[in-house]
């Protein structure tokens, strides 16, 4: 077992207080590997063993974190659940010696200190943290589909109650440390000076004074209600059943690991720590092994890889400021997303009441962020400029343009753009549907010119389509990638073609569900359908989303593209001349009054359908018919090199699209992970079912027949 350097856990005293540092390198936050955790193990034996031992205190070596949990990377090589239970057992028993010494045991940090991190701090007597936007504490451990393993599930619970304990496991949350203070799970704010050796130093100071006990720590009491709550058989049963309703009407019961969770933390509070501890590494075991975990932990990978593209040149743009050419729906919202990142940003929009609205827009998004203290959200918006004269982006490193959707408005403003900026600044457009390669056609610096496809709502949507144009350049390609990364976004880089990768990929779905509404099936049955395979909408309900009319619109474009297999009945038409737009007028399919949605009855007969009754519908076909032609498509994009030369690597870039872009159930890992999880065989077989009801979008793709033949992957070439 080497290590490498930086992993090694330090050990030094101060009188007669231990003081241990999780990592040797301020440049790295602390990960508990097998190298770490060792070493931490052997550094609390030195403490035990010391004759005289007032206290001990934990800290990492800087501010920018304590530590980040576990290695996933070991997570994601467990295949046998008795591997898995061991290392949680180890890990645990570590902890468990923290909580056996002696002496006063003290955490105190600043920055995150999450999953293995905040198992760690929960096994010491106290707990202190610095009190800055970046500090954070919490357990995440859910989110890769297990449970937390060292303790975590057991000691949180009996530290801040039940029902707050488990907001944090079952959403796999971590809260800021006010929030953190206000449960009980930090027991004292340290005051930041804004100066890290000295804000070091003053954890260190509040540290040493709890253990000589000359700093007083009071201590967030549980309440009476949370103690009945937490400690009586009656009070877990009522807290149980009602956060098992929640994980079933958030997960549809596709997540095994946050039932087992609850389980767990809620069987614990009834046994002792030490029967609480195993039943917990048990049940680690058994989530590690699941198909959901491995492929939340193969999704979590992608990310940080998709963060990492870009990386190289990510130091150039930490100044840089940006302009957002029209400031409607989505420009409003890319300007948001940059702004809440801390780059200065220049809208610039010809309607006043759009200029308005985008100013209001964008300020009360900065003031709602938790993440953000109040002087920085004043220094945030301060750095926001709304303007009407385009001459105002001067200057600017990186531009976007959210104008309206018309190739000849769009290029007037390019051409105009290009004359203000530097040749080499990146001008992107957010279109949907214009090909990138025209809107650069004739401008002065097309290798400049990139398509930056953000998704709608920009400020939530976690997805960024990065087009390469015929003639863009690989340094526009990278500096974008590396800005959609500093906005917390994945960027995924794709080919020119119309649809770009995810609304490609979308389109036959929704024609699909198209095809089946005016078959007659009802639209809940259609929705369920999606819903019960793991989307987190239906495609009809999804429709409103977007807007009857826009989605028209698209629906034409990808169908004068790809032609029939893209082909739906123009379901949508009538309902437009109804008035009907969607989520947006409060009505579409479905009737909108705050946040209660009706399906109105009388939509079969605007459409000239007659619904089928409910029982007679063969619901496993309508969710293969809506699954099953994400599925042919995506193959398409993978053989085209949409995302890429065919193999993992475009294959991994489809999976986050779909998964990021279009919400395709993340337990099942993406299209092409499920694709390849039924195999190349099944797939084919059951798309040539389909293909007699329709034989243009299910025929198989060749790429599907040749892999079925050689009995080969998705993931190879
Ligand atoms: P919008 O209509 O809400 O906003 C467009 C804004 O641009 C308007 O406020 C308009 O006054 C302004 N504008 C027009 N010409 C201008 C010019 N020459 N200079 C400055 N401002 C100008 O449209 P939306 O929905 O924000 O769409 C903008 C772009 O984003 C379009 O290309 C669209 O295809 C794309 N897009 C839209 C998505 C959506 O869901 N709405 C999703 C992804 C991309």
């Amino acid at each position: 077992m080497a290590g490498i350097e930086g992993e090694e856990v330090g050990l030094s005293w101060q009188g007669d207080i231990g003081v241990i540092t999780l990592s040797s390198d301020p440049e790295k936050v602390a990960i508990l590997n097998e190298v770490r955790l060792k070493s931490l193990s052997e550094r609390i034996d030195e403490v035990a063993n010391r004759a005289a031992c007032k206290g001990l205190i934990i800290c990492g070596s800087s501010t920018r974190g304590f530590c980040l949990g576990a290695d996933i990377s070991a997570i994601e090589s467990v295949t046998d659940s008795a591997v898995g239970a061991q290392l949680a057992s180890e890990g645990q028993s570590i902890f468990d010696k923290i909580e056996a010494l002696p002496c006063t045991t003290v955490a105190a940090w600043a920055g995150p200190c999450v999953g293995g991190g905040c198992e760690l701090v929960l096994a010491c007597d106290y707990r202190l943290a610095l009190n800055t936007t970046a500090t954070k504490v919490g357990l995440p451990e859910i989110k890769l589909g297990i449970l937390p393993g060292f303790g975590g599930s057991q000691r949180l619970p009996r530290l801040i109650g039940l029902p707050a304990a488990l907001d944090i496991i079952l959403a796999g949350k971590i809260i800021d440390v006010k929030r953190a203070h206000k449960k009980g799970l930090v027991d004292v704010l340290v005051e930041s000076s804004g100066e890290e050796a000295k804000d070091l130093q003053a954890l260190l100071k509040a540290g040493t004074e709890v253990v000589q006990g000359t700093r007083e720590v009071q201590r967030n009491a549980m309440s009476f209600m949370d103690r009945l709550l937490t400690f009586t058989s009656l009070g877990r049963s009522i807290v149980s059943k009602k956060a098992k309703k929640n994980v079933m009407s958030l997960t549809k019961g596709h997540y095994p690991a946050p039932l087992r969770a609850l389980d767990i933390a809620v069987e614990g509070l009834g046994l002792s720590l030490r029967e609480g501890l195993e039943r917990e590494a048990k049940a680690l075991g058994e989530l590690i092994v699941t198909s959901e975990s491995k492929s939340l932990v193969y999704l979590y990978f992608l990310t940080e890889k998709a963060k990492k593209l870009g990386r190289s040149v990510n130091d150039t743009l930490e100044d840089a400021r940006v302009g957002v050419i029209g400031g409607g729906l989505m420009g409003a919202g890319i300007a948001s997303s940059i702004l809440g990142k801390g780059h200065g940003v220049t809208v610039v929009e010809l309607s006043k009441e759009a200029r308005e609205k985008a100013r209001e827009h964008i300020e009360s998004y900065i003031s709602k962020r938790r993440s953000l203290s109040d002087s920085e959200k004043k220094q945030r918006i301060s750095l926001l400029e709304v303007a009407e004269d385009i001459n105002k982006i001067e200057g600017c490193g990186i531009v976007i343009e959210a104008i309206v959707e018309d190739l000849e408005v769009k290029k007037k403003v390019f051409s105009k753009a290009q004359e203000i900026l530097d040749e080499n600044a990146v001008l992107a457009s957010n279109t949907s549907s214009l090909p990138i390669t025209r809107i650069a056609e004739g401008m002065p610096h097309p290798q400049s010119i990139i398509g930056m496809h953000f998704f709608n709502p920009a400020e939530k949507m976690p997805l960024v389509e990065i087009i390469r144009g015929e003639e863009t350049s690989e340094r526009a390609i990278v500096t974008t990638a590396a800005f959609v990364a500093r906005l917390g976004k994945f960027p995924v880089v794709v080919e020119d073609v119309p649809g770009f990768l995810v609304n490609r990929i979308l389109s036959p779905y929704i024609a699909e569900a198209g095809s089946l509404l005016i078959e007659g099936v009802p639209v809940d049955i259609i929705d369920d359908a999606a819903t019960s395979f793991g989307m987190p909408m239906g495609p009809i309900r999804l429709l409103d989303e977007v807007g009857l009319d826009v989605a028209q619109k698209v629906q034409h474009i990808m169908q004068d593209s790809y032609g029939r297999r893209m082909q739906a009945p123009d379901f949508l038409k009538s309902l437009i001349e109804d008035g009907r737009l969607g989520r947006k007028n409060g009505r579409g399919f479905y009737e909108y009054e705050g946040k209660a949605e009706t399906l109105d009855p009388g939509l079969y007969k605007l459409l000239s359908v007659a619904s089928q009754p409910a029982a007679s519908v063969d619901r496993r076909e309508v969710c293969d018919r809506l699954i099953f032609s994400l599925i042919n498509e995506a193959v398409s994009c993978l053989e085209e090199g949409v995302a890429g030369s065919p193999g993992a690597e475009a294959a991994g870039q489809i999976d986050l699209a779909t998964v990021m872009g279009t919400g395709f159930a993340p337990f099942r890992g993406g299209v092409i992970r499920y694709a390849q999880e039924l195999g190349a065989a099944k797939v084919k077989a059951r798309l040539e079912e389909l293909a007699q009801i329709n034989p243009d979008r299910f025929t198989p793709h060749a790429g599907i027949l040749r892999r079925a033949g050689e009995g080969s992957s998705f993931y190879d070439a």
